[in-house]
């Protein structure tokens, strides 16, 4: 008999004593339980079409002893029977079973026998937590917001542009890539500097993985006029945060002709749109997380979801948010670190504008010049030194455009920025910086042939899997985690 999914079982219609009553029908999955009593023995029954299960019901007096043992919890196995209204509460139907199929036994060996098994030991069993109810609605939910990227920018008008996974350059400007190589590591040729010689490696240069498609999605912009990548990204920075990979997912828009406010607007549509479609696609595994108690502490998820499709997010330069936060302090708030104009604001700060100031999202844009990419647009200077950005705001140093979307609970959920589209002053900061860009020739030349005003950002995908789930740690929110010392499954 032909297979029905759980997720088509459960939406099948049972009108009174209708057609689809008493309907033949064969379901395959896992055994999430198993209980019985007085001669009748039920089944939870979870295929992950969806969070629920479906109720197997059976007598056990019409199977062998043998098969009703067999079935156990995660047990594989195949049910034909008869899908009739239940008379039992939380459900509208269930399956009256007449024959079953043990496709595959699983003893008591099996990790994830209990319930409310903690998020430490889950990852610990990677491999099979998929399984669990949480993890299916997860990474359902994960599925989802990939859709929802892409079905945004195609409707947008924005063509999907793949950037390289191996690169011989540096975007960001920090020294924390992993090597890419088929060198002998054991017998590495060196120069009389003792300097590692390349041209013998696979590329004939020192090659990395990528920590962002963003400069190669600059050329794309510069001639697709909107593009977005969708792709893989590698930082071997050493933070074990419950916010840091070391491989994570990365969607970078980037589009010509785009200025600060615009890019704005489109961080904050782009992310209501995810969240709408959250809501929306997504019902019945959200509630599921809402409502599980036991594992996370999330019963207000839904609302909160909610809540950031009502606001407009706060639209913030960094000047001002360093003068909140300093008023803070004088009033007695504590911070771990210090925020001076000039700093990179640590996580707790930028929680604290998000979370206890505004309780709502922040765009803030045009950072210190000194912490920001070499890149982006410089904001004009005034005669003190200081310079001018978004509505006039004077800053008391250089300043660039970088427009980063700030979340509650999260942070820094987008990186992004207006480009500095001048030839000369982008040259004059890689200069500044004492930059080498031999390998980055080519990225010069979209401001050499044609240059064009452009912007563009970085949306962390596992970020924004942990807004969606209202999951603590990005280690759960993405099948197998990459960490620092974590390279299993
Ligand atoms: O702010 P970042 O470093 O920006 C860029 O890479 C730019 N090239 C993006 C652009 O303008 N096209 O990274 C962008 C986002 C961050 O806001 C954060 O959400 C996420 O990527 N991110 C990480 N997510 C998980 N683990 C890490 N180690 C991450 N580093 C950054
Ligand atoms: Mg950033």
């Amino acid at each position: 008999m032909k297979r029905t999914k759980v997720l088509d079982v459960l939406n099948m219609a049972l009108p009174q004593g209708g057609s689809e009553e008493g309907a033949s029908i064969c379901v395959k999955g896992w055994v999430r339980s198993k209980r019985g009593s007085k001669g009748i023995f039920f089944i939870a029954l979870n295929d992950g079409s969806t969070v629920k299960s479906v109720q197997i019901v059976g007598e056990e007096a019409n199977f062998a002893e043998e098969t009703i043992k067999r079935i156990t919890t995660g047990a594989c196995i195949s049910v034909e029977g008869k899908l009739v209204e239940s008379p039992a509460a939380g459900q509208a139907s269930e399956i009256q079973a007449t024959a079953i199929e043990i496709f595959g036994d699983c003893d008591n060996t099996y990790p994830l026998q209990k319930k409310g098994a903690s998020m430490e030991y889950l990852r610990t069993v990677a491999h099979l937590r998929p399984r669990t109810n949480l993890f299916g609605a997860i990474l359902r939910i994960r599925h989802n917001m990939a859709m929802a990227i892409h079905t945004y920018f195609h409707e947008h008008g924005y063509f999907y542009f793949h950037t390289p996974l191996i690169t011989a350059s540096d975007c960001e400007g920090a020294g924390n890539m992993f090597q890419v190589t088929t060198k002998n590591l054991y017998d590495l040729k060196k120069d009389e500097q003792g300097k590692i010689i390349y041209d013998d490696d696979f590329f004939g240069e020192q090659t990395s993985l990528t920590v962002s498609g963003q400069l190669e999605g600059e050329l794309g912009a510069t001639a697709l006029g909107a593009i977005y990548t969708f792709g893989p990204t590698f930082r071997a920075e050493n933070s074990n945060t419950p916010r840091h990979l070391a491989e994570f997912w990365m969607i970078e828009p980037e589009v010509a002709f785009l200025d600060q406010e615009e890019l704005m607007d489109l961080e904050e549509d782009f992310i209501k749109y995810c969240v709408r479609w959250a809501l929306e696609k997504c019902k019945d595994d959200l509630e599921f997380i809402n409502n599980n108690k036991f594992i996370t502490p999330n019963q207000d998820l839904i609302p909160r979801l909610e809540g950031v499709l009502k606001d407009n997010f706060v639209r913030l330069p960094y000047t001002e948010g360093i003068n909140i936060l300093q008023e803070a302090i004088k009033n007695g708030k504590k911070f771990e670190f210090p925020c001076n104009w000039g700093d990179d604001l640590a996580s707790e700060h930028e929680r604290y504008l998000v979370e206890e100031h505004f309780k709502k999202p922040v765009i803030m844009t045009d950072y210190p010049t000194a912490i920001k990419s070499f890149y982006m647009k410089q904001n004009p200077a005034t005669p003190e030194g200081g310079s001018v950005g978004y509505k006039g705001c004077v800053a008391p140093g250089p300043t660039m455009q970088g427009t980063d979307v700030l979340f509650p609970s999260i942070g820094e959920i987008i990186g992004g920025s207006v480009r500095e589209a001048s030839y000369d002053k982008l040259m004059a900061e890689i200069e500044r910086r004492k930059m080498d860009m031999t390998h980055l020739w080519w990225y010069l030349d979209t401001r050499k042939y044609g240059s064009c005003p452009h912007a563009g950002f970085g949306l962390g995908f596992e970020r924004l899997i942990l807004f969606v789930t209202g999951m603590q740690n990005i280690r759960d929110v993405i099948p197998f985690p990459r960490t620092p010392k974590n390279a299993e499954f």
